[in-house]
């Protein structure tokens, strides 16, 4: 038997933003606390955010204070404005960050207790509260799944809470809100979402509708990532990548992720490094270890890339898929090495990060569990 978890409500499509203010007052939520970041606060999405709000008479206070990892200050400051203002409901707004932060929220308000105490599968006990999760870059698919991420400063690690209970009640995504999303950003969030939907392909998670979800996305990002990255406004090239993060999103929602997130996780939490980016640079990395193992699982990733996979061996469908991830990689700029971001090898902590990366939630859902000594010789790579 396999569970299927997506948001109850989900709206997607150009200007769905100025139509998620009567779907939520047809919940009867009175007073909403909107959880979001500093840049998206004076950016002009904010105001269609609220404006919407304001139409249906939902009233509402603003926490902005999420940093890009959020963490558990992030977090706690968030609840206490919540508290403040008696809010029935959140509205979170933004990419990952304030998705995650807004899950973690969600949590803590109906549970009580601190963010440490939800590391880890399905930990809380009652359902958050609700969250309505507007999504601003086309990659995390936070806004429809039931991971989240939070940085713990103390002990320099993301937890990784994996939490039925933290489900969004609704999604929104409009790819009329991407059009200002920088290139960089634009690549490395659309680079996160090809390695959920390769991870969740190839793991032994998979099952029949989550791999069609993710060759779905696969497709979709490989034909419309490089024109998103190349004409930020080219609308159809931003509504294609909204659709594959939101098959992506499923997939792995419900498939599970592997060790590209195990790994990248630890890279973000040290240096602070865009989540996408850490992805794209080990997705290969790892895929070509994975291909060792289960190499049969790699003829969906190439057929979905494009290649004719009749006649061809499995192995030859997994260098193919390597070879097209690392192109593709290449083609929207990502970066190979960690020397290129100004990370030192002599000053790189293999051992701490590697241990991490070992314990991580995602690790189980890779087809193979590395060790401490090939973790390590992955980090190695990166430079
Ligand atoms: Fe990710």
């Amino acid at each position: 038997m396999s569970v299927f978890y997506v948001p109850a409500v989900n709206l997607i499509g150009r200007g769905v933003i100025n139509e998620f203010g009567s779907h939520v007052k047809e919940l009867g939520f009175k007073k909403a606390l909107v959880v979001t970041d500093h840049f998206i606060a004076s950016s002009d999405i904010l105001p269609k955010v609220t404006k919407t709000l304001e139409a249906e008479g939902i009233s509402y206070v603003v926490f902005e204070d999420v940093d890009p990892n959020p963490s558990v200050k992030n977090v706690e400051d968030g609840v206490a404005v919540l508290k403040e203002h008696q809010c029935d409901f959140i509205v979170s707004v933004g990419g990952g960050s304030p998705q995650d932060a807004a899950s973690c929220i969600s949590i803590i308000a109906t549970n009580g207790g601190r963010p440490q105490d939800y590391e880890g599968v399905h930990k809380s006990e009652k359902k958050g509260l609700p969250v309505v999760a507007i999504n601003t870059t086309a990659g995390t698919s936070a806004e429809i799944t039931i991971n989240y991420v939070i940085t713990d400063e103390e002990r320099k690690v993301k937890m990784v809470m994996v939490d039925k209970n933290s489900l969004a009640l609704m999604s929104v995504n409009d790819p009329e809100l991407m059009l200002s999303k920088p290139a960089a950003l634009t690549a490395a969030t659309g680079m996160d979402a090809l390695t959920h939907a390769i991870e969740a392909l190839v793991t032994p998670g998979a099952y029949g509708v989550t791999k069609k979800l993710s060759i779905g996305a696969i497709e979709l990002i490989k034909e419309y990532l490089p024109r998103a990255v190349a004409n930020g406004q080219d609308i159809e090239a931003r509504e294609a990548m909204v659709n594959a993060i939101f098959l992506g999103g499923m997939a792995f929602n419900n498939a599970g992720l592997g060790y590209v997130h195990s790994m990248a996780h630890q890279l973000g939490a040290v240096y602070h490094l865009p989540h996408g980016v850490c992805c794209a640079m080990l997705l290969p990395i790892i895929e070509k270890e994975n291909a060792k193992r289960v190499p049969a699982a790699f003829r969906d990733v190439a057929k979905a890339l494009g290649l004719q996979t009749e006649g061809k061996s499995d192995e030859e469908c997994a260098a193919y898929a390597i070879q097209e991830i690392e192109t593709l990689s290449e083609t929207v700029g990502i970066p190979k090495k960690l020397t290129e971001l100004d990370i030192k090898e002599e000053e790189f902590d293999f051992e701490y990060l590697s241990k991490n990366a070992l314990i991580d939630a995602c690790a189980p859902g890779n087809p193979f569990m590395p060790t401490l000594e090939e973790t390590i010789a992955f980090y190695k790579e990166l430079f």
